[in-house]
């Protein structure tokens, strides 16, 4: 395998895992389990590492939404078999424009799924034409496109044949993407964002404190599936997760340890998810916690009163 295969084969990790918290009830997703087949169970640290992180994912998008609008866009990074765009065309949430971009061998089987499931394809709204190719598919404002993120230039082709427009507020969502690649493409994708797009928010969710003992273990672990950790300068802390966007010119940045993003999550929502699964180990959901973060760039005013509190507002 090579290690471009081995980094595509984590989204069928990703997916495995959001499954098996959603068969559980952790939360409600009806399309994930069209997309993924298997029906393996995930231990119970596992299923709760996945609920923080689709919560903490959800509350940025919310803020995102709320701040920017009805014309604002979300685009996703290394998407790959994420029900996000129907998931919020459920909940009646209002956007221009929703494009995912990933490897051309991962958009590949995401087409062939949506194009052979009938919700999937309705949630793309009534009537829809759907234009697609064996990679790539089009159809009302969703947009799912094969490129390497490590090309800017295909990036930007991309985007345009997606209607995306530059103007508009947009958010870049990457969640466990980035580390994949070389600090320097991460750099030039972020500077080309902030070149092109006036009013941009980025949300990355992924791993942090790699340098300690925990860390050390978590990439030794993804080492040796053979996935390059290519950008894992930028895991060390929040600092450094902080300054990938503020080095490349971004106008702020904010990060949060999946604990804080946690201890955020409303009380009565929290008992009931720790209802589901007895934990054994405590302590390894904590070390779990610890070791993954959201961090949020901005460029523009618009974004910069940003923060964590007030969960629901
Ligand atoms: C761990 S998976 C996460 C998938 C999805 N974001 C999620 O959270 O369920 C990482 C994804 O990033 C994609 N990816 C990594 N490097 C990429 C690159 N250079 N270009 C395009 N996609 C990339 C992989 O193909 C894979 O689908």
């Amino acid at each position: 395998m090579s290690a471009d295969e081995a980094v595509q084969s984590t989204n069928d990790d990703a997916s495995e895992c959001k499954r098996s918290a959603v068969r559980l009830g952790y939360w409600q997703d009806d399309y994930v389990q069209i997309l993924v087949r298997g029906s393996d169970r995930k231990p119970p640290e596992i299923n709760r590492g996945y609920y923080a992180r689709t919560e903490g994912v959800n509350l940025f998008i919310k803020k995102f939404l709320k701040l920017a609008g009805e014309k604002c866009q979300i685009i996703s990074f290394g998407a790959g078999f994420d029900t996000l765009y129907w998931r919020l065309k459920h909940a009646q949430c209002k956007f221009d424009n929703f494009t995912e971009i990933d490897f051309p061998s991962v958009t590949a089987r995401k087409c062939y799924a949506i194009k052979r499931s009938k919700p999937l394809l309705e949630g793309l709204g009534p009537d829809c034409e759907v234009r697609l190719s064996s990679t790539e598919l089009h159809g009302g404002n969703y947009h799912l496109v094969g490129a390497d993120l490590r090309n800017v230039n295909e990036v930007a082709s991309k985007m345009r044949e997606s209607e995306v427009n530059f103007q508009l507020p947009t958010l870049f969502l990457a969640e466990c993407v980035l580390v994949y690649i070389e600090s320097i493409s991460v750099a030039n994708l972020l500077r080309w964002i902030i070149s092109r797009f006036p009013t941009a928010m980025f949300l990355n969710y992924e791993q942090v404190n790699m340098c300690d003992r925990f860390g050390e273990i978590m990439l030794e672990n993804l080492r040796a599936r053979g996935c390059p950790l290519s950008g894992v300068d930028a895991c060390l802390s929040l600092e450094t997760q902080m300054k990938r966007f503020l080095s490349t010119d971004w106008d702020g940045a904010k990060a949060w340890t999946m604990v804080d993003i946690y201890n955020a999550i409303d009380p009565a929502e929290r008992q009931r998810i720790e209802k589901i699964e007895l934990l054994d180990e405590q302590e390894l959901l904590v070390q779990l916690f610890q070791h993954y973060c959201i961090c949020v760039g901005w460029k523009g005013q618009l974004f910069s009163s940003i923060t964590l509190s007030e969960y629901d507002d």
